[in-house]
């Protein structure tokens, strides 16, 4: 087992899932890396202070450059609002640091392909979030797509839905305004997730038509506070497009949905074709549903898959797999694919990946103000 350190740029909500997920790692099996973290920078002194009870901490510090400058760091997780994205990427990246960025991946299409030069220029080791794949179920669902099993695909849907903003009186926040956010909105936050299975799969987007919905288009500026200030993001996304796959182009959805009544954190993809079909929920973890046809019978059947994870675990088989068992196989995935031992294990989001999911973002924007498909 090698020792990792890592250095944590933006200790918000998801840096602290990292300190705790490296806090478990006992929780994997003869995994090739044990990694620790080390360092932290934010802005936020609150945010510094979660910090002082992990026990490995040496570094507490308001300067990213510092972190970035630390030659004792093995990898950087870098966790900050999108709009620091660039500047911050682009500098780990001069620096000949790897990391496992965070989505979106720069604030914009433009933003996206200039991190990704810098990465490129600078030969790093550099993988971008999504952790949802790694439920034992969508894995699952994703092999069976990628076996041919569907034969000619006719449909593909691909989602996230959530109704973190479906509370008028929820606070502004980065991720409400565009500034912050980026003009994507919603896409940004939640489109990575969607698009992450779907390019795995080398369904190959084109002539993309999006509706765009901005529902909630002001909030109270502080809890309890009687002023309003605008909230200027998109709520929702709808982005339809053609998926190709061989000769066969066929309609494909990806849905973004921070306004989402019912769903609380559902991440869903369904694959149907002409021999067989497939679908995974987040919100039914633990199984997939497998679509086949048999004589003249048209058979839809629940496999229960079990919680088998493409990094063993020391859970058993019967338990259950939750949202940070997904983040801790997407932390294994990266340290296990970096020290050059994945082997044919699911791989976290690659850069082109993140450029890809960006240009669909982007055209999906230019489509909604212009009424029009976009190739
Ligand atoms: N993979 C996922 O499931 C998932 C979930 C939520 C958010 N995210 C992504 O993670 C990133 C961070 O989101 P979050 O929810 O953790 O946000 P957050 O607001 O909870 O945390 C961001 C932290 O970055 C700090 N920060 C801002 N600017 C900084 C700077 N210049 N230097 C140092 N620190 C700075 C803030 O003070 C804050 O503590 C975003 O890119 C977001 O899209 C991913």
């Amino acid at each position: 087992m090698t020792d990792v350190r890592i250095g944590i740029i933006g200790g918000g909500l998801m840096g602290r899932e990292l300190a705790a997920i490296c806090g478990r790692w006992l929780h994997l099996v003869d995994h090739p890396v044990r990694p620790s973290v080390v360092a932290v920078a934010d802005l936020n002194p609150a945010a510094l202070e979660w910090f002082r009870q992990v026990p490995t901490i040496e570094t507490l510090t308001d300067s990213w450059q510092e972190v970035i400058d630390d030659d004792s760091l093995d990898v950087l997780y870098i966790a900050v609002p999108h709009d620091a994205h660039e500047e911050i990427y682009t500098a780990a990246a001069a620096a000949g640091r790897d990391f496992l960025a965070e989505k979106p991946f720069g604030i914009d299409l433009g933003a996206a392909e200039r991190i990704a030069d810098s990465i490129q220029q600078a030969g790093v080791f550099v993988r971008v979030s999504s952790e949802m794949p790694f439920f034992p179920g969508a894995l699952r669902a994703y092999e069976h797509a990628r076996s041919g099993a569907l034969g000619e695909l006719l449909e593909v849907r691909s989602a996230f839905l959530h109704s973190s903003d479906i509370d008028r009186d929820k606070p502004i926040n980065w991720k409400r305004r565009a500034d912050t956010c980026g003009d994507i909105g919603v896409m940004g936050d939640l489109g990575m997730h969607v698009a992450h299975v779907p390019l795995r799969l080398g369904y190959s987007p084109s002539s993309i038509y999006a509706l765009l919905d901005d529902i909630v288009t002001e909030r109270p500026a502080a809890a309890g506070s009687g002023e309003m200030v605008r909230c200027d993001t998109w709520d929702n996304a709808l982005i339809t497009m053609r998926g190709h796959a061989g000769d066969r182009a066929f309609p494909m959805l990806w849905e973004t949905k921070r306004i989402a009544p019912g769903n609380m954190n559902t991440w869903m993809f369904e694959a149907i074709g002409m021999d067989g079909g497939v679908r995974f929920s987040s919100r039914t973890p633990a199984y997939f549903e497998r679509f086949r046809r048999e004589g003249s019978e048209q058979i839809w059947e629940q496999v229960q898959p079990g919680n088998i994870s493409a990094w063993p675990m020391v859970s058993g088989a019967i338990f259950e797999f939750g949202f940070a068992d997904a983040l801790l196989q997407m932390w294994a995935s990266y340290l296990a694919e970096r020290a050059g031992a994945l082997g044919d294990r699911f791989a976290t989001a690659t850069v082109s990946e993140a450029l890809g999911a960006h240009r669909v973002f982007d055209a999906a924007a230019r489509s909604h103000s212009s009424h029009r498909a976009i190739d």
